[in-house]
């Protein structure tokens, strides 16, 4: 049980320990057993501090797979992931391995799936095998990423849209011969280059250098101007928290009002993680 003191956060009793890891982003969430199912009033708690720290981290928390999602259902209904094996027994996990065969290559800045029309409401990502060094996550605050925006530039990104594509990431992934079917499947969607949280009314950028594409009815030059401008806006450390992994290590991230990295640093290790995902609503 703690009291929330810092200025940065609402005076009020948690129903857990809440240790926040910079000013704006991250905070370790103990005093909690995610096996177990939760009140109702630990959720809300939880939910509230997701929205406010944007990713919540707990440690020591071995969870099978099956807890793994039960802990992510309390948060609403979860979504599958395309490139999940269609033979896979649980397929609401995402199972993200990395080992000598297969070199990881996460490293860019995204927020998850902006690729779909409803992108996600936020993910649940479990350490299960990590490397002895290297394989850190860093996330970034894009809430603080657009307050720091000079205001005559707000005005300008005020109503623009821009087109989210699922090829311009994975394409690579997947025989050209598909990539029609893919698109058919996934159709690019626009969404505000600037959202407003749901939750917190909070405004946050939402472009991102994997999925996001172009401005809608900008010319080519100047969309790719503006775009690199603001997707470069996660990599300033000022809005980042960075997580070393433990084993049975745990975080939850709010995917509308941050990105995340994954440091691709480890190659030849081995790192294994699971992640869970809620759905989401469309972005306005
Ligand atoms: C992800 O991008 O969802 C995975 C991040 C990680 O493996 O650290």
């Amino acid at each position: 049980m703690t009291t929330a003191t810092s200025s940065a956060r609402s005076v009020h009793t948690l129903p857990f320990d809440l240790d926040p890891q910079t000013p704006g982003i991250g905070a370790f969430i103990s005093d909690l057993d995610l096996r177990q199912a939760l009140p109702d009033e630990v959720i809300a708690a939880l939910r509230a501090a997701l929205v406010q720290w944007k990713v919540l981290f707990f440690r020591d928390q071995h969870l099978s797979e099956e807890e793994h999602i039960r802990f992510a259902r309390q948060f609403g209904e979860l979504e599958i992931h395309p490139l999940t094996p269609p033979d896979q027994p649980r397929p609401e996990i995402l199972r993200i391995v990395h080992d000598r065969d297969n070199r990881g290559t996460e490293n860019f800045w995204h927020s998850d799936v902006t690729w779909r029309p409803q992108p996600s409401l936020g993910s649940i990502l479990r350490a299960v095998e990590i490397p002895e060094l290297g394989g850190d996550t860093l996330w970034a605050d894009m809430e603080a990423a657009y307050a720091e925006l000079p205001d005559t530039l707000k005005e300008k990104l005020a109503g623009l849209q821009a087109e989210h594509n699922f090829l311009r990431a994975f394409g690579h992934r997947i025989p050209e011969e598909q990539h029609p079917e893919i698109r058919e499947r996934h159709p690019p969607q626009h969404h505000p280059v600037v959202r407003t949280h749901p939750e917190s009314g909070r405004k946050s950028l939402y472009v991102n250098i994997a999925f996001t594409d172009h401005i809608v009815g900008m010319d080519k030059q100047e969309s790719d101007k503006l775009l690199g401008f603001l997707q470069d806006r996660a990599g300033r450390p000022e809005y980042q928290v960075r997580l070393k992994w433990q084993p049975g290590t745990i975080a939850f991230w709010d995917n509308r009002a941050s990105q995340h990295y994954a440091v691709s640093d480890y190659w030849p290790q081995r790192r294994v993680m699971e992640r869970v995902t809620v759905a989401g609503d469309r972005p306005f």
